[in-house]
């Protein structure tokens, strides 16, 4: 398996919220109180840029209708109840000091 490299790992500050474009593809490295996290960057509940969000504990807060996302899981009380997905979390692996994702989990 190959595995896409993203930047070194400890160097997100707390709380930082940063842009990341794989292949064309935007995804968010979100740094929730659990440690850093890989995330879509479009709102699953009605496309909002939660790269212009904000980390609540280990949730990400969506700017656009304030819904609260878990970072770990993705999920979101709200999106359950109404039938819209979670916000996908793409799993991390740290290697030789850096955080990567599979490439195969794109
Ligand atoms: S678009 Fe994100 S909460 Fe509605």
């Amino acid at each position: 398996m190959s595995q896409h490299r993203l930047i070194p790992a400890g160097e997100l500050a707390k709380s930082e919220i940063r842009l990341i474009d794989i292949d064309g593809r935007s995804l968010l490295l979100v740094n929730g109180e659990s440690g850093p996290t890989l995330v879509d960057r479009i709102c699953p509940h009605a496309g909002g840029d939660l790269s212009k969000g904000s980390v609540v504990g280990n949730r990400i807060r969506c700017p656009t209708h304030s819904y609260l996302f878990n970072l770990e899981t993705g999920s979101c009380p709200l999106g359950r109840r109404e039938g819209w997905g979670p916000l996908r979390v793409y799993d991390l692996i740290e290697s030789d000091g850096y955080l990567c994702v599979e490439t195969t989990e794109l």
